[in-house]
């Protein structure tokens, strides 16, 4: 199912005006949080401890959207490729956005923030699912900063699941394929009530884009920059957003 009932948010495409001005920042920053296993070797630690440190780093992150602009931030805690990791870094993982969202959920709350989750449930445990729900209600009528978390989540994955559903309302007689168009599918996104990403941000070094909103991203900008996640700061997301706002987006047109 689609991950909420709301309007869906106007997003930025190509079919929206390409004026922004150079002034304006991103709307809505993604990140590909990267980085956390070898900022933790570094430290000869293991690999869950920069997990941890990097969770740290989320709350900093959220906290400081809504003084530069930012009213949508997504984050990629988990893709669908990450169970591939050990059973015991894949546990450690489960067990810290349990005890995330148990431990965040308060703040969260009082910070006026509104919390979704993307991805996959099917594969998670009960109780990590239980909490996500708790988190989605008890943030439902937030609306200062909006942070969507991807966990088993997987950009193909998405659509997949996405081109399912819109497949059986056509069977169903709801959906008329002669109407299909690229309005449509973005329906049936687990994103369908957000706008797409401005600004895509991956840490650590690596410039790939690694599965995540590979719809959403049509038009989005991207920043890859050598930062490890757990040493990623406020100041450094300010200083991405300055640079987004003085570039030139022309989604395929030519400015006049
Ligand atoms: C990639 O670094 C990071 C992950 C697979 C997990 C991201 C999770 C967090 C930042 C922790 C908490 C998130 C929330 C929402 C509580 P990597 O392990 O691939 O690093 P490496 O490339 O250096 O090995």
């Amino acid at each position: 199912m689609p991950i909420g009932t709301d309007t869906r948010a106007p997003a930025r495409t190509g079919k929206d005006d390409v004026t922004g001005g150079p002034e304006a920042g991103p709307r809505h920053v993604a990140i590909i949080m990267d980085g956390n296993g070898r900022w933790a070797q570094a430290r000869g630690r293991p690999r869950l401890f920069g997990h941890h440190a990097g969770a740290k780093r989320v709350r900093e992150v959220v906290e400081c959207c809504p003084a530069l602009g930012v009213k949508y931030l997504t984050i990629f805690a988990f893709s669908t490729e990450n169970w591939k990791r050990t059973q015991v870094e894949v546990a450690g993982l489960m067990s810290l956005f349990r005890r995330y969202i148990s431990k965040e959920m308060k703040a969260l709350a009082t910070k006026n923030v509104r919390v979704r989750f993307i991805g996959d449930r099917e594969r998670l445990d009960k109780k990590l699912i239980q909490l996500m729900d708790a988190l989605e209600r008890e943030t439902a009528d937030n609306d200062r900063t909006h942070l969507t978390i991807a966990l088993n989540y997987g950009g193909r994955d998405e659509v997949a699941r996405a081109t399912k559903r819109l497949a059986q309302d056509v069977a169903s007689g709801k959906l008329d394929p002669e109407s299909v168009d690229e309005e449509t599918l973005p329906r049936y996104l687990d994103t369908c009530v957000l706008p797409d990403p401005d600004l895509v941000i991956r840490t650590s070094g690596e410039a790939r884009i690694s599965n995540f909103l590979l719809w959403q991203s049509a038009y989005a900008e991207y920043e890859f920059i050598d930062t490890l996640w757990p040493d990623f700061t406020a100041e450094e997301l300010a200083r991405l957003c300055q640079g987004y706002g003085g570039r030139d987006r022309r989604f395929g047109a030519v400015k006049t």
